[in-house]
C-alpha cells in the first residue's frame, strides 16, 4: 500500500481520482486551514507520497521526518518555491508542479482585472459611492487612466505571463513588451511583442506584470531603483510571488508617488499584510487568489492526481520538475 499525505483538503475531483485506486492509502490533515509544522512533521511520517499547498515548507526536516519511504513531493501549485529542491533530488525524490492553460488563464484573467479596477479607480469610486458621496456628475470627477493604447511590460514570458500579452494584445489593442532570461518566439510572433532588458521594460511600460518564479536570481528584483526607472503614471502587478517586489521599497514608492499605483496578490511575508500596504490609497490588495476560481482550482486537483497516478504507475509524471 502507497501511503499519500495530503496537507489540507484540496477540490474533491483529485482526490477522488486518487481513492479510486484500491493500492492507495490517503490520508487528509483534517483542519481547514495550512498545517502547523509541528502537526506535519508529526503526519507526514511514513508517507510514500506527499501532496502538499504552497504555504507548506518542505525542507530536510520534513524529508527527515518522512523517512526514507518518502519518494514524491507533490505541489499543488505552479510555483515550488517552497519545497528544497536541492535536497530533494539529492535524496531521490521526484518533485511534480501543476501548471496548464486553465490555470494560466484564471490568473492571466485576475492579471487583467487589476489592471483595469486600477487604471478605471473601481475599488476607490465603489467605496466613494457606498459612503454616499456621490452628489452629482461631474466632468473632472474621479479620473482615471485608459488601458488601449498603453503598453504592457511582461517580467518573466512563460505561460502565464504570455496568456495576458495574448488577451491585452487581442482584446485591447496593448502594445507588449516583455522580458525573460531567454527569447520567447511563439509570444513575439503572436502578439509582437518586444524583447527588452528588465530597465528598458520599466522605462518604457505603463503597466508592469510580474510572471518569474522566486529563485535567488528574482528576490527583490524590484526595488527602489527599479521603481524609480517606471514612469509616475505606470501601475505594477504581481501575481507571482511576494518576494521578487521590495516591500518596503514599494511602500515608499505609493507613498511618494514615484509609481501610480499597484495590484498586489501575493506578499513578502505570507500571509502577512503590512499595514503600510494596507492603508495606501493607490494599492489594489487581493489575498493570494489570482487562481482562486473553481475551474482552476480543480483544474490543479486533476493534475496533481495525474502527477501522483504517472508516478506510481512507474511513468514520468506530467509535470516532473527536472
Ligand atoms: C499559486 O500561487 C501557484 O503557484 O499555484
Amino acid at each position: 500500500m502507497t501511503k499519500v499525505f495530503v496537507t489540507r483538503h484540496i477540490p474533491e475531483v483529485g482526490l477522488a481520482m486518487l481513492r479510486k485506486r484500491k493500492d492507495l492509502h490517503i490520508v487528509v490533515a483534517p483542519q481547514d486551514k495550512a498545517i502547523s509544522r509541528r502537526k506535519l512533521l508529526r503526519s507526514v511520517r511514513g508517507a510514500d507520497i506527499l501532496l502538499s499547498i504552497l504555504t507548506d515548507k518542505i525542507d530536510a526536516a520534513v524529508m527527515d521526518a518522512a523517512g526514507s519511504k518518502l519518494k514524491m513531493i507533490a505541489n499543488y501549485a505552479v510555483g515550488f518555491d517552497n519545497i528544497a529542491l536541492k535536497e530533494a533530488k539529492r535524496r531521490g525524490i521526484v518533485i511534480t508542479n501543476t501548471p496548464g492553460p486553465e490555470i494560466s488563464e484564471t490568473v492571466a484573467e485576475h492579471v487583467i482585472a487589476l489592471m483595469f479596477a486600477l487604471a478605471h479607480r473601481i475599488v476607490e469610486t465603489d467605496a466613494f459611492s457606498r459612503r454616499g458621496n456621490y452628489h452629482g456628475w461631474g466632468p473632472e470627477m474621479l479620473l482615471g487612466c485608459d488601458v488601449y493604447g498603453t503598453t504592457l511590460g511582461i517580467v518573466g514570458g512563460g505561460a502565464i505571463g504570455s496568456a495576458v500579452a495574448k488577451r491585452m494584445h487581442d482584446g485591447f489593442g496593448v502594445t507588449i513588451l516583455y522580458t525573460d532570461i531567454r527569447r520567447n518566439k511563439k509570444l513575439e510572433a503572436e502578439t509582437g511583442a518586444k524583447f527588452r532588458t528588465l530597465p528598458q521594460l520599466l522605462k518604457q511600460s505603463d503597466f508592469v506584470s510580474l510572471h518569474v518564479p522566486l529563485l535567488p536570481s528574482t528576490h527583490h528584483m524590484i526595488g527602489m531603483r527599479e521603481l524609480k526607472l517606471m514612469k509616475p503614471t505606470a501601475f505594477l502587478i504581481n501575481t507571482a510571488r511576494g518576494p521578487v517586489i521590495d516591500e518596503a521599497a514599494l511602500i515608499t514608492a505609493l507613498t511618494h508617488h514615484v509609481i501610480a499605483g499597484a495590484g498586489i496578490d501575493v506578499y513578502e511575508h505570507e500571509a502577512h499584510i503590512p499595514r503600510g500596504l494596507r492603508k495606501l490609497k493607490n494599492i489594489i490588495l487581493t489575498p493570494h487568489t489570482a487562481s482562486a476560481t473553481h475551474g482552476a482550482r480543480n483544474a490543479i486537483s486533476i493534475a496533481v492526481a495525474k502527477n501522483i497516478l504517472a508516478f506510481i504507475d512507474g511513468k514520468t509524471p506530467p509535470n516532473a520538475i527536472a
